[in-house]
Order: structure tokens, then C-alpha cells, then sequence
């Protein structure tokens, strides 16, 4: 390492606080362990959760799990990667040994989290691992974790896509059982709502349809050929389904337990879900990317305080549908959706609406969370902007 013994790191304090601190650059700590210098790290919804106090998160925690950068020192068990090496990380962390990551289940590795079946950087409950919104991240079983990218500056803002969003919009259309062809109906059109109706357009459905309230994002939708529906002024079901001609084969619930209602002003935990439920055709399928916790410290009711949530599941058993959950196993993913990038067929940066310095970070909470000034997804260059 350098003389640099400290470093900038964005840092949850309490609810609706997250502040900039100094604090040790990270050290190899393993010999499969590689440090990196943060090029792009991106803010995500994830991020509110905890930044909301609608999780168990403790203040101290540097937050960012959506990181890439460049390669500055190895240990001596790395053999794939290089100093100077351009690398994005998968959110996930995994050991690439256990059986769930043998079985390609990343997102489940059982041997970086004792207790637990998945690790990911700078989130609550998911392991020791120091976040990259900081200048420098320490990254375990490195050969696994990384994934090599042509040198130079090229696709930066595409390529940060590949850390989370774009495989794991990617991944909310494949657990919905999508086939080329098909309708889906997509809920949310935060980043990764936005990511679930490219990847479903790139794969060749005939007709998206998003569902949000907020007007850029909505706007964002239509630009890439979806049918965007704003759910403050339509009932989001009926007009999807008349607009289709009947039920769509699939939908994707990219929104999770914060979900508004329709007035916009109250959560109401499942309703996506049970709006999936009725807009997917009999024998269709729901793939569900957005986050459900067993526990949520601010639920509006005690059943949903610990996870338990009133669906009609009665109605999914008739229409006999399938439903895919869970995070997203991104190495899966992350290399197929790099080769694209790289040839030119997707561009995922679309959704990018602000790129910032770590200084300015505190501030961009504030306005992401408050869905202000058309902040959609933010990317902070802690070391300064990317040429
Ligand atoms: N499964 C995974 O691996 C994974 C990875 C990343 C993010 N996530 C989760 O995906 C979800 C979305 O992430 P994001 O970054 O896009 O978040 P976001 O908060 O930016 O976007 C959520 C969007 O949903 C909209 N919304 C709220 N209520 C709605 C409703 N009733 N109907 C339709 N739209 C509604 C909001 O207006 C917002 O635009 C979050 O829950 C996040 O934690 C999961
Ligand atoms: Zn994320």
C-alpha cells in the first residue's frame, strides 16, 4: 500500500443520516484477498432501507455494495487477477466452494456469513464486509469475487451496472419463467424496475408494461418502448389488462415491503404481490426481485413487522402460478450482460441521473430518498471523477 493510511467512507450515523468519514484504509487480510481502488461505486434502493431505520442496521456502518475499480494489491492466493486490473464485484460475497455457489446459487454462499446463507459488502446482516462507497474495499476470495473489464475508462457507468441492478433486473425476469414472446407487467421503475423492462426488451417480449407514480422514471420507461402506467392515476390491473387484451403471462414485483399505496402516502407491504397475483395470467409466473425482510422495525401493522404478509394466495393456487424470490445470484449473470455492454447491444447506464464525489453523498441521500429532482441512480467516483 501507499502512504495513504486513511480514507474518505460514506457512513449510516441513524436514521435519515449517513456522513463522511475518515477512517482506515482496508488491509489484505487473507491470501485470496485483493484491495481495490474504488473507480465507481452506485447508491442503491437497497440503501435506503437501512438509510430509512427500516432495518436492523447499526450506525457505523459504511454503506455500498454496487462497487468497481481498479486492482492495487494481491495476495499471494490470487492468481487470476493483476494490479491495474479494471474488476467489477457482484454484491454478493461468496467463498465460490460451498455447495450453493458449486450450484451457481452465489447469492447464497454459506461459507462468508456463519449462520447465514448469503454475504454482500456494507449491508446489515450480510457479513464483515466494509462497503465501497469509500475510497478502498477489501475483497475476499478475489478471483471469484471480481470480474476482469477492458482497461482504460470506456462503459464506466454501464459497467457499474453489472455490480447489481442490471443482472439482478435480469434475474427478476428469468425467476418469473419469461420466454421470448411474452407479456410481463413490471412493478417499480426504480433502477431495478427500469433494468427488469430493458432486460425483458432485450429478450424479446412483445409488450412491458411499468408500473410506478414517479413522472421521470415513468418517462424512462417509455423511452426504452415500454407502456409506462402511473398507478396514481389508473388502477394499475384493470388498465393493464385491458390495454393487453387480457392478463399478461408474467409480471416482476421490483418494488419489495416499503410498496406505496395508492394514494401514495401509506405503505402497504404486499400490495405489489397481490397486484402481480391478479394482473398474471392462469399458469403464469411472478418473479419477485424487490426485497422482503422477517423483520422490519417500522411496519405499518405487527404482521408485517415480522415478515408475515396477507396475499391471496388462495387465487395464486387457482391460477395455478409460479413465484421466483430471493436475491440475485449475479455471477450468474454479470459476465453475458459485460459482453454485451462491451458489443454494443445494451446500455444499461440509461437509468444514471447524477454522478457525484463522495463529498456530496450525504446530500444525495437526502434527495434519492425524497425521489427529488429526478434522482434515479446515483454514482459517487471517490477518487475523483473517472476521465
Ligand atoms: N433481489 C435482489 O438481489 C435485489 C437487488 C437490488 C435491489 N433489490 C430491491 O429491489 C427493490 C427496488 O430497488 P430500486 O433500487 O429500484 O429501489 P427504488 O426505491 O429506487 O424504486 C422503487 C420504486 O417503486 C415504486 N413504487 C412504490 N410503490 C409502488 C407500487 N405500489 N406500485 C408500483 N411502483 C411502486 C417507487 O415509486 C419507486 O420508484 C428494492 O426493494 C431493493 O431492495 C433487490
Ligand atoms: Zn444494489
Amino acid at each position: 500500500m501507499s502512504q495513504t493510511q486513511t480514507m474518505k467512507a460514506v457512513v449510516y450515523q441513524e436514521p435519515f443520516k449517513v456522513s463522511i468519514e475518515e477512517r482506515p484504509v482496508p488491509e489484505l487480510e487473507h491470501p485470496d484477498d485483493a484491495l481495490i481502488k474504488i473507480t465507481t461505486a452506485a447508491i442503491c434502493g437497497s440503501d435506503l432501507h437501512m438509510y430509512q431505520g427500516r432495518t436492523a442496521a447499526q450506525g457505523g456502518l459504511c454503506f455500498g455494495h454496487e462497487n468497481m475499480g481498479i486492482v492495487i494489491e494481491t495476495g499471494t492466493g490470487v492468481s487470476l487477477l493483476q494490479k491495474g486490473d479494471r474488476v467489477v464485484m457482484p454484491f454478493n460475497v461468496a467463498d465460490g466452494r460451498c455447495r450453493n455457489c458449486e450450484e451457481g446459487k452465489t447469492a447464497f454462499c454459506t461459507g462468508v456469513n456463519p449462520g447465514f446463507a448469503g454475504g454482500a459488502y456494507g449491508y446489515v446482516a450480510m457479513g464483515p464486509y466494509q462497503g465501497g462507497q469509500a475510497q478502498f474495499i477489501r475483497v475476499p476470495y478475489a478471483d471469484f469475487n471480481c470480474l476482469p473489464l477492458p482497461a482504460g475508462t470506456e462503459h464506466e457507468s454501464d459497467f457499474i451496472m453489472l455490480a447489481d441492478i442490471f443482472p439482478t433486473g435480469w434475474h427478476g425476469v428469468e425467476i418469473s419463467g419469461f420466454q421470448p414472446g411474452e407479456s410481463i407487467a413490471v412493478f417499480g421503475a426504480g433502477p431495478v424496475g427500469l433494468m427488469a423492462a430493458y432486460s425483458a426488451v432485450l429478450r424479446g417480449a412483445s409488450q412491458v408494461y411499468v408500473v410506478d407514480c414517479v413522472r421521470e422514471r415513468l418517462a424512462a420507461a417509455e423511452k426504452i418502448g415500454c407502456v409506462a402506467v402511473d398507478f396514481s392515476k389508473v388502477d394499475a390491473v384493470p388498465f393493464i389488462v385491458e390495454k393487453n387484451g387480457g392478463m399478461v403471462d408474467r409480471s416482476v414485483d421490483a418494488v419489495g415491503y416499503q410498496a406505496s399505496a395508492v394514494d401514495g402516502k401509506k405503505e402497504a407491504p404486499s400490495i405489489v404481490l397481490e397486484n402481480c397475483i391478479m394482473v398474471t395470467r392462469p399458469t403464469g409466473g411472478i418473479g419477485v426481485p424487490g426485497l422482503y425482510v422477517p423483520s422490519d422495525p417500522g411496519a405499518p401493522d405487527s404482521n408485517s413487522g415480522s415478515g408475515k404478509l396477507l396475499i391471496s394466495f388462495g387465487k395464486l393456487f387457482e391460477k395455478g402460478l409460479t413465484i421466483g424470490t430471493g436475491q440475485c445470484n449475479v455471477k450468474t449473470y454479470n459476465r453475458y450482460l459485460r459482453d454485451m455492454i462491451i458489443s454494443g447491444r445494451a446500455k444499461p447506464s440509461f437509468v444514471v441521473s447524477h454522478e457525484i464525489g463522495i463529498d456530496e453523498a450525504p446530500g444525495a441521500y437526502v434527495k434519492f430518498d425524497k425521489r427529488e429532482d429526478g434522482y434515479t441512480k446515483v454514482l459517487i467516483h471517490p477518487n475523483g471523477p473517472v476521465a
